[in-house]
């Protein structure tokens, strides 16, 4: 074995070094222990160093066919070529955490600015990855011009109509062919009784500004698919609400493809029963099921369930900054493993995106409380796989 490995360096030494035997004066005084040791050693190096990821199981490869996995990003990631690598060889499908939200990428009147997300998408084509297009219009991260007046005073229909239309028309013709999905609106139903969220677009322009949204799209680019995506909407409280306005979008002869579950869960919140009857109720109303933002959340919190960037918390506990117990290690496992199987179990559910790659990059290191140390994505802080991507591929591999 030993004199085989010796054999192998010595040849491929001598390769690179064009017959200069230099090798040949070290291999003889370099003892078949100390070779041992050698490999040893750098065995042990490529293992710790992360270069072993190769060996892990790739996301992607396992889910085939049957179901598109993505992650959201940033274009600052891609400077990275570690990350970069881990992105291209784990997923099929990106969406841009931040950068095509309607602030990114109009942040004044008439000015687009694309680069940043163009980035991403020559990313995702250089690795045949897909893009979800993530979105046109949402309450946050949106300039305020769009429909108000410099005091906060609501627009006049008309030119918050102009304006939307404007913003959908320049940013789904930029990306026409590009982007397989768009999320057309997000977040627009309420958690409280009411139908609709109070926002600066619904004050502007009325109850139809979802439908005017899903028609500008459609015009941009007849082609592309037009998703309705929002938190909380396969759970019971707020899933009646949202079959009423999608179901009221199509009813309006408008082109909408499917629906957007965020997926933003905890531990044991929503449980598995619920979600399976949300997905449900989407699928016998005829719409495809996406979920688009999935992450597990294993930290304490005070407040609600679910996404709402309003209502974050001032502090809370941070139990995990030194790393996830075994024991919650194993919870996230088992609960990454329970939504991969109810999910699989809908074929008319045709992607998984989860927020993030690592643990390093979530967005609830910040939310609901600002500086907290979370855990709840597939990947920990140095990028290496956690146990829950075990439990993933298992599952996909059944
Ligand atoms: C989050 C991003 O992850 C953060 O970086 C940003 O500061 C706030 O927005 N629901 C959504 C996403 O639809 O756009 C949000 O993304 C998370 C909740």
């Amino acid at each position: 074995m030993a004199q085989k490995a010796k054999r192998r360096v010595e040849q491929r030494w001598m390769d690179s070094t064009s017959g200069v035997s230099v090798v040949n004066a070290v291999m003889e005084r370099v003892s078949q222990m100390q070779l041992f040791q050698l490999c040893l050693l750098l065995l042990g190096t490529f293992v710790c160093s992360g270069l072993a990821r190769g060996e892990i199981p790739a996301l992607r490869e396992e889910s085939g066919e049957r179901l598109m996995i993505g992650t959201a990003i940033m274009s600052s990631q891609l400077d990275d070529p570690a990350r970069a690598a881990l992105i291209a060889s784990q997923f099929n499908c990106v969406t841009a955490e931040n950068e095509m939200k309607p602030d990114a990428l109009q942040p004044t009147p008439g000015h687009f600015t694309f680069e940043r997300a163009d980035r991403i998408v020559a990313f995702a084509e250089a690795h045949q990855m897909k893009v979800a297009g993530h979105t046109l219009l949402w309450h946050h991260q949106s300039p305020a011009w769009l429909f108000q007046e410099p005091g906060g005073k609501p627009l006049s229909r008309e030119i918050a109509l102009n304006n939307l239309k404007a913003h959908i028309t320049g940013v789904v013709r930029h990306f026409k062919g590009k982007v397989k999905s768009w999320d057309v609106v997000n977040e627009a139903i309420s958690d409280g009784p009411e139908g609709l969220r109070d926002t600066p677009a619904l004050r502007a322009i009325g109850d139809d500004y979802v439908l005017k949204a899903f028609e500008f799209a459609h015009e941009a680019d007849p082609d592309v698919e037009l998703i309705y995506n929002d938190y909380n909407i396969e759970c019971d409280y707020k899933r009646d609400r949202a079959i009423k306005l999608v179901t009221r979008i199509r009813a309006a002869g408008l082109r909408i493809d499917g629906v957007g579950i965020q997926g933003h869960y905890r531990l044991e919140h929503p449980n598995a029963d619920e979600i399976r009857r949300g997905i449900q109720a989407y699928v016998d109303a005829g719409f495809k099921v996406m979920i688009t933002e999935l992450d597990v959340d294993p930290l304490p919190r005070k407040g609600g369930e679910g996404a709402d960037l309003s209502a974050s918390e001032r502090e809370g506990l941070d139990p995990f900054r030194d790393g996830l117990p075994v024991e919650v290690q194993t919870q996230l496992a088992q609960r990454y493993e329970e939504l991969f199987k109810l999910f699989l179990a809908f074929p008319q559910v045709s992607r998984v995106t989860f927020w993030g790659v690592t643990d390093a990059d979530s967005w609830l290191n910040n939310f609901p409380v600002k500086g907290r140390t979370n855990h709840p994505l597939l990947f920990d802080r140095q990028g290496n796989s956690k146990p829950a991507l075990q439990s993933v591929v298992n599952v996909l591999r059944n």
